[in-house]
């Protein structure tokens, strides 16, 4: 982590009043990253409105790219257009942008980091750091601890995604949703997400692609293969929206290479930066979303072998909002300094 004595950065916030953005604030402020001024930005919507940093409150300009001038990190939590289209701005003015938005994730000149799994991949920046989706996270963390121990084969994952991993508008339509039920007043119609989401679940993240699969569910492959340097590796899915309002879930089944006793599953996972362990079933401890919440950590319980096969099962959670989105942008600012890259 960031020392005091580090060389005080320049940093610019595209996204400061969104969900992942006030996040991102506070993670900065929490792990005493060296920012010598922070410029956040936002749409002109939110012009003018301040944000508080340090005890101080702070104007939110404008993201263009006159505002990355003489930046040493921007980090993008807007929108996939916006970082499309800024992001290469924030590299031609000598800054490292550090992009939250799917847009470059799969790109080939662009690493995709998780810095406990694979942090030596910010060595190859051309200017831009992808940081991987709210669910690809929390998947990829114990599966590399089973990995690194016994290989990894393919894996049966479901997913149950919090309102907050579709930002401030997902939290409000919960909200809204859960209000009308209570008042009895008309239930207003979803639009973040594709069915009611208060006392429901929906099975359906994102949008729905010629395969069958989502959008949402085609991150998770194919941001896996790549953070794990496995393009063979067969990892098959459904996403599901739930209403919890932060804090996404994982059910996984995972075939290693060679078997893994469960024992050796637990202490492989319990090892690893970034997992605390909490799994006993017999006294009913296991991680949940609420546990989650506020947390940078991603918790790993339910671990189990599979009744026909050598196969492991594990259920992971995380703060979707933090190491699934803001801690982990700032974890690969913390990576790049730390390797002389900034
Ligand atoms: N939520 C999660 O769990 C999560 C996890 C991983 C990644 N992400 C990604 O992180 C990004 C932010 O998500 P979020 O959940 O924080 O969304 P959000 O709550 O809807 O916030 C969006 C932010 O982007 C800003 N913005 C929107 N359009 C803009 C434009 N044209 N120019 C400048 N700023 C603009 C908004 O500013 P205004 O106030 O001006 O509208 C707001 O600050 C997205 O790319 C998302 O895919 C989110």
């Amino acid at each position: 982590m960031a020392g005091s004595k580090e060389r005080g950065r320049v940093v610019a916030l595209c996204g400061a009043t969104g969900a992942v953005g006030e996040v991102l604030l506070r993670v900065l402020e929490e792990r005493a990253f060296p920012v010598a001024e922070l410029r956040p930005l936002a749409s002109e919507r939110s012009a003018g409105r301040s944000i508080t940093f340090r005890g101080e409150d702070i104007r939110v300009g404008v993201a263009r790219p006159e505002a990355f001038e003489g930046t040493d990190f921007v980090f993008f939590a807007a929108t996939g257009e916006l970082s499309r289209e800024l992001a290469p701005e924030a590299a031609r003015r000598g800054a490292i942008a550090i992009d939250k938005s799917g847009t470059w994730r799969l790109h080939e000149d662009v690493p995709l980091v998780i810095p406990e799994v694979n942090g030596e991949a910010v060595e190859k920046h051309r200017g831009i750091v992808a940081s991987p989706n709210c669910t690809t996270t929390p998947f990829v963390m114990p599966l590399e601890a089973l990995r690194r121990v016994a290989g990894a084969k393919s894996a049966v994952v479901t997913t149950l995604q919090a309102v907050s991993g579709a930002g401030l508008p997902g939290l409000e339509e919960l909200e809204a949703q859960q209000s009308a039920l209570q008042t009895g007043a008309p239930l207003p119609r979803p639009s973040t997400f594709a069915a009611q989401i208060a006392n429901n679940v929906v099975p359906l993240c994102e949008s729905v692609r010629d395969d069958g699969y989502t959008t949402e569910e085609a991150k998770l492959l194919f941001e896996t293969r790549k953070i794990l340097s496995l393009p063979a590796l067969d990892v098959t899915m459904t996403c599901v929206r739930v209403p919890v309002p932060v804090g996404h879930s994982i059910s996984a089944l995972i075939e290693t290479e060679r078997p893994l006793s469960v024992e050796a599953a637990r202490a492989a996972l319990a090892d690893f930066p970034g997992v605390e362990l909490v799994d006993d079933p017999g006294s009913e401890v296991f991680p949940t979303p609420e546990m989650a919440a506020g947390s940078d950590h991603v918790f790993v319980g339910r671990v189990r072998k599979d009744q026909g096969s050598d196969r492991l099962w594990f259920w992971a959670v995380c703060d979707n909002l933090r190491k699934g989105a803001a801690t982990n942008a700032v974890q690969i600012a913390e990576e790049l300094m730390s390797r002389g890259l900034r």
